[in-house]
């Protein structure tokens, strides 16, 4: 039995949680955004209680000992040798994939996005604003991963960045060694700066499929990659206000931080508490998490294998299921769903209209009241 408490429910009502807030007073149970239903770490939370009673919370420099943990970190996970002046604080890792679209291209540059992703990409691009081209992921042997057909089609004259999101949102994919090497390699080829958003490398739930920074693979690669980390999907703390980048080469840092101090607040002093805490003794707790989120994924998968006109590929990581709803011959899954009482996110924000994505970060009572009504939306559609 885990020592730590993944079961109770907790009550989220008044905390102005984004997720539960979005169907506040309606029968409805919200698995769309991606934070999770779990109280952080026990050490998390007396650090932050520690802080609270300081009382005082004024304009805080980064403390040296997280940039050394943050070093330390990448040398123990992934073998990866940064240096302490590598790694750029920033509120979240959604003002990075802006300030990487915005500062690190030109305005008659082109990025090169994956399709479907996270919706902050295409709006990185959008609001550059900088054209882009989409590149449509594909299902191979069980596992969405980029086309190389595709891939190598789409560079276009003035192609400049490509933008990676590992482990993959949505889709859950961890991208192996061989993979990644080749990315590197088109990068390298056609001259690209690669932005890789990697906030969900902590929660990978197939063991035996390390996480593998793309900037780890070579020094070639560490040079054109902005890395992007936090703690936040990890430890579920989003709402602290701490991720950072990861930046080898000096032109490159100091133009990804050209709005910072600037349009661009300081990250926020709870967030350097929060992840000295979890990056110095919350590995416990990420591991009990990870065995209760992988019970959950394969209670996801094994209700959406039972029934007819819905199907997912198996999810190496994340806590977010990317649900293929295209036989059951309806418009828009999404409004099928909220009609039955579930609150996904619309595969449609991602660029894919048939699917949905389900954040399966719940406890476990809350999760299957959230599959019968999964279940009852996937019958009704087949009256
Ligand atoms: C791929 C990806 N990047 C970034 C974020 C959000 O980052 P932040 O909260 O640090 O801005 C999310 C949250 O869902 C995400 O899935």
């Amino acid at each position: 039995m885990s020592a730590f408490d993944f079961d109770t429910p907790v009550d989220r009502s008044g905390t102005h949680s984004s997720r539960w807030e979005k169907y506040a007073g309606r029968d409805v149970i919200p698995l769309w955004v991606a934070d999770t239903d779990f109280r952080a770490p026990p050490v998390v939370i007396e650090a932050l209680r520690r802080r609270v009673e300081h009382g005082v919370f004024g304009y805080t420099t980064p403390p040296p000992e997280l940039r050394e943990l943050i070093v330390a970190r990448m040398r123990r996970l992934y073998d990866w040798k940064i240096e302490p002046e590598w790694v750029v604080y920033v509120p979240g890792v959604v003002s990075a994939l802006y300030m990487a679209a915005n500062r690190l291209t030109q305005p008659a540059d082109r990025l090169l996005l994956p399709t479907p992703v996270y919706y902050h990409m295409f709006r990185a691009a959008q609001y550059a604003p900088r054209e882009r081209t989409d590149v449509l992921m594909v299902l191979d042997a069980g596992r969405w991963v980029w086309d190389e057909g595709r891939l190598a089609a789409a560079v276009l004259p003035g192609t400049r960045m490509l933008m990676l999101c590992n482990p993959y949102n949505p889709g859950g994919t961890i991208f192996t060694r061989a993979e990644l090497g080749r990315l590197a390699a088109f990068a390298e080829k056609h001259d690209l700066v690669i932005v890789s958003d990697e906030i969900h490398c902590d929660l990978l739930l197939d063991e035996g499929k390390p996480h593998i920074p793309i900037a780890s693979l070579s020094p070639q690669a560490s040079r054109r990659t902005v890395t992007l980390m936090a703690p936040s999907k990890t430890f579920n703390v989003a709402g602290i206000g701490l991720a950072y980048a990861i930046i080898e080469d000096r032109a490159l840092r100091e133009a990804f931080s050209f709005d910072l101090k600037k349009s661009v607040h300081d990250a926020s002093l709870m967030g350097y508490e929060a992840a000295l805490a979890a990056y110095r003794d919350g590995q416990d707790w990420l591991d009990a998490q990870l065995s209760y989120l992988r019970g959950n994924r394969d209670l996801v998968e094994s209700a959406i294998a039972r029934l007819p006109g819905v199907k997912t590929a198996h999810l190496e990581a994340t806590y977010l299921s990317w649900i293929d709803c295209s036989g059951l011959g309806v418009a828009d899954p999404h409004a099928l769903f909220l009609q039955h009482g579930l609150g996904l996110s619309p595969g449609a924000d991602f660029g894919a209209q048939q699917f949905v994505r389900f954040n399966f970060g719940t406890q476990r009572s809350l999760l299957a009241r959230a599959l019968e009504r999964f279940e009852r939306a996937v019958l009704a559609a087949g009256k």
